[in-house]
């Protein structure tokens, strides 16, 4: 492909075929992944719809968080029960995915940091004015003074996926709006044990959540 063309690549990740079938596409049309943005989203979806440098750092993946998480820290980090069995609270399912995608940076980066030059950061971009909210419209007219254009909040995306202050020596790193990383005792004690591994004084909760995913996925490598 060209340098400087953006290309359309279709993808429905509530569909572990269509994922699949992408992530070929891009392998025959690519010879390298520079920066995987984890942006795609829902909140409160009708229920039933929901699913979602060093030298030798080579790719960074960014994860899509929300300030829900620290607006509403879930109790032990994260509850696993509602994880396997989402309740009808659509608010804690939309809570659960947020966290689950911090606790997927942080293991990711432990699991492969390393050893295959991989950076992951989880970011939370900020309040913005989208159309996250198209099946909670009463959230969105009480949020609305209080949302920013879009625009700023793809600062913090951009910022995670390319600043320089980003290396492996702070891989698993969360990173605010707009562009500001954070210091861990910034973060809710509660998700910060869960994020971190056992050997380091943390919970199973992210191992949990991650041999989770891959069971989902089992079939789709
Ligand atoms: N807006 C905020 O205030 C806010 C605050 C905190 C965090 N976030 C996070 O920011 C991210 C982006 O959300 P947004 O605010 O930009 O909302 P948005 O306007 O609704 O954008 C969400 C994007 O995700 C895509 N998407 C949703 N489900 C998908 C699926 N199953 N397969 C493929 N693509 C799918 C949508 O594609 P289609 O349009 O084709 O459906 C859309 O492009 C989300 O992860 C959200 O949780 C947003």
């Amino acid at each position: 492909m060209k340098q400087g063309e953006v290309y359309f690549l279709h993808l429905e990740l509530n569909d572990l075929n269509s994922v699949q079938e992408s992530a070929r596409e891009f392998q025959e049309k690519e010879s390298k992944l520079h920066v995987l943005w984890n942006n795609a989203g829902v909140s409160w979806p009708p229920l039933g719809n929901a699913v979602a440098d060093s030298p030798s750092a080579s790719v960074r993946v960014v994860w899509t968080s929300s300030q829900i998480i620290d607006l509403q820290p879930t109790p032990r980090g994260i509850d696993m029960a509602t994880v396997r069995t989402p309740p009808r609270d659509r608010g804690l399912n939309y809570i659960n995915s947020k966290v689950g995608n911090c606790l997927l940076s942080c293991e990711l980066a432990r699991r492969v940091g390393p050893s295959r030059g991989i950076v992951s950061v989880t970011q939370n971009p900020g309040r913005a004015v989208t159309n996250l909210f198209r099946d909670n419209l009463w959230i969105e007219c009480l949020s609305y003074p209080l949302l920013h254009p879009p625009r700023k909040t793809a600062y913090t995306e951009l910022h995670a996926g390319l600043s320089r202050d980003i290396t492996m020596k702070n891989n698993g790193c969360y990173v605010h709006p707009f562009g500001r990383i954070t210091r861990e005792t910034d973060i809710d004690k509660d998700r910060l044990v869960a994020s971190k591994a056992e050997e380091d004084g943390g919970s199973r909760k992210a191992r949990e959540f991650w041999e989770f995913c891959e069971e989902k996925v089992r079939d789709y490598y």
